[in-house]
């Protein structure tokens, strides 16, 4: 996590670089910083907290000390050492002659930071990061090249990176370089940009060069080197950036979050878009390259992923099993990596990701690719590591998601999955009723989502009803087992109530035990083969005298009793609606958090990219 930003040009370089940290708090923003250089000299402003307080600080400075055409800025999300002034970034080293950003975690840190305090260098902060200030100024003083110390210098770091780094006897210049972490360069006239992620610079140009891993960067106002890890000149191409900066406004609504919620019809239309057209018709999904033979060949499918996108690999098992008759499973990144997996060419593992560059993610595809298993990554983000690392691609095109909580994303992730399900059984020949029910019902998605979304009045006041509960349980059964994880995950991650989802059949076997009037308990009931056995769980629940809350497209009179409040939804088949279900989830933790006055789209110690292990 943290971003990190990069200008050098003709423009007042404070202004973008916190203009850019603007469009980077999602990945961190417990402190931030930037260093301007101006005349040779190298000024450093930091502070803890929210950016807003580096503006403020910035605010008492004077004209001279921020006047500057070239600069590095960051904004944090702890790792080593705490949120504080001291431990913002840039950090400099001694002699304050180099300083530099970075985004990732140096693993070897405390073997080096020993070897440099021996040589004599003084340490100020607790972070990793410091580390590398006084490891690439002690080759810059050996090489007096910039280039060259950066290069000598991560040739000694383990760990993950990507660095922004000034030194004062280089005053046009800005090196950056990265391993496993993002990094692209912004390309401009008589002005370059660096930045961990698009949002940062899209508002100034739409041309962009990525870097590979271990190459690094020289930029000035008017060039662009880039050099392998070996210093031979490399020649990445230049890319056209696929975002429009309309897309990073709020648009009206309060915050981003329900702003992406509302955008979710037309999110399923976009996806949809030249990929189904109607029932009959065989669907194109042209980034998939598995072929007949290779997909007759595939004995299990592993879904890796992490959180809300973990809880969408949930859902495409329910799917894909159902629809493709091939057994799959579903790990958490973080723990497929540590532990001896078995994959290999008959294995398809699909890795889901919004970011494309959660760090968990990346290692655990890397260690499936070495196997042979042919790896088909589903990400909002085209151009991320992910995607770069995939064999089939399946872009989810949500467009850039910037709320902290996944909403849009999540629901493309879905709608992808079904789209595999159906590529796979059709190239396998399979033909079911049940495939031309799911296409019907996405292609009536979109209005069935509308019919939520223009009538969200109900779910607000059972929002402010329950806004004061300190703990929640959500229960479902079968395919939206998963909902019930990704509605009590929403709750939790952004109104701080502690909330968790079970199976509604694994109530009995202990969590009844906690039931009683003030634990709401709120049940998902889809028509279908789980729904009296869900509804069986809600009479338990009743019984236990806890607060129920119904989220159903249908509940007849008899069983109306037992419910304190009920949403109901639009009629859809049951394997469809984890897609509709959750929206309503979705609104509620939006509701609960808003009347709560919590911070929605950037809760506390959270980041949207989670780009370290
Ligand atoms: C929750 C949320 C996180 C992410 C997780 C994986 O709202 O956003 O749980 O889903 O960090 O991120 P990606 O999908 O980018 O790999």
């Amino acid at each position: 996590m943290c971003g990190i930003v990069g200008y050098v040009g003709y423009q007042n370089a404070v202004d973008i670089l916190i203009d850019g940290l603007k469009h980077l708090e999602y990945r961190g923003y417990d402190s931030s910083g930037v260093a301007l250089m101006a005349d040779g000299k190298i000024n450093v402003y930091k502070a803890q907290g929210k950016l807003q307080n580096l503006i403020d600080e910035l605010k008492t400075k004077s004209d001279s000390d921020i006047k500057s055409n070239m600069g590095i800025g960051h904004i944090r999300w702890a790792t080593h050492g705490l949120p504080n002034q001291i431990n913002a970034h840039p950090q400099t080293c001694n002699c304050g002659g180099l300083t530099l950003v970075h985004n990732g975690i140096i693993e070897n840190y405390a073997s080096l930071k020993t070897e440099l305090e021996k040589e004599g260098c003084k340490f100020k902060s607790q972070t990793d990061t410091e580390v590398a200030a006084h490891l690439i100024a002690r080759e810059y003083d050996k090489t007096k090249d910039l280039v060259l110390a950066v290069n000598n210098a991560v040739k000694q770091l383990k760990g993950a990176w990507a660095f922004c780094v000034m030194h004062k006897n280089e005053p046009d210049n800005i090196v950056a370089t990265r391993k496993n972490a993002p990094l692209l360069i912004g390309v401009g006239e008589n002005e370059n940009f660096l930045a961990s992620d698009i949002p940062a610079i899209i508002k100034y140009t739409k041309k962009a060069i990525y870097l590979n891993d271990g190459q690094i960067a020289r930029i000035s106002k008017n060039n662009i080197e880039i050099f392998n890890p070996d210093l031979s000149i490399a020649d990445n191409k230049v890319e056209f950036l696929p975002f429009e900066p309309l897309a990073l406004s709020k648009m009206g609504y309060k915050h981003f979050m329900l702003k992406e919620i509302h955008e979710q019809p037309d999110v399923v239309r976009n996806i949809l878009q030249d990929k189904i057209f109607d029932e009959i018709s065989d669907i194109k999904l042209k980034d998939v390259k598995l072929t007949k033979e290779e997909i007759k060949n595939i004995k299990r499918i592993q879904i890796i992923a992490c959180g809300t996108s973990l809880h969408a690999g949930l859902v495409g098992k329910y799917v894909l099993e159902e629809i493709t008759g091939i057994p799959v499973d579903v790990e958490a990144s973080s723990e497929y990596i540590y532990r001896s997996t078995i994959a290999d060419k008959n294995t398809l593992v699909i890795g889901i990701s919004q970011s494309g560059e959660t760090a968990d993610t990346i290692t655990a595809i890397k260690q499936v690719k070495k196997k042979g298993a042919h790896v088909l990554i589903i990400t909002n983000r085209n151009e991320s590591m992910l995607a770069r690392l995939s064999n089939s691609l399946l872009h989810v095109n949500a467009g850039i998601e910037v709320s902290v909580a996944a909403t849009k994303s999540y629901i493309a992730q879905l709608i992808s999955i079904y789209l595999l399900a159906i590529f796979m059984a059709q190239t396998l020949d399979i033909k079911t009723d049940l495939i031309k029910d799911i296409k019907h019902e996405l292609l009536i998605l979109p209005s069935k989502l509308e019919a939520i979304l223009s009538n969200c009045s109900l779910i607000r006041e059972v929002a402010k009803k329950y806004s004061s509960y300190k703990n929640f349980i959500f229960i479902a059964r079968g395919i939206n087992y998963p909902t019930a994880l990704e509605g009590a995950l929403k709750l939790k991650e952004i109104s701080y109530i502690n909330a968790t989802g079970y199976p509604a059949g694994e109530l009995k076997h202990g969590p009844i035990a906690m039931l009683d009037e003030t634990m709401p308990v709120l049940a998902i009931l889809n028509e279908g083969i789980v729904y009296d056995k869900v509804m069986s769980n809600c009479e338990e629940a009743y019984a236990r005298q806890a607060k129920l809350i119904g989220v159903a497209n249908h509940i007849d009179d008899k069983h109306k009793k037992l419910f304190d409040d009920y949403i109901l939804i639009p009629d859809i088949k049951d394997i469809v609606s984890p897609a509709l279900n959750v929206t309503v989830l979705q609104l509620l933790a939006y509701y609960i958090a808003e009347y709560l006055g919590k911070d929605v789209d950037q809760p506390r110690n959270l980041a949207k990219s989670v780009t370290v292990e």
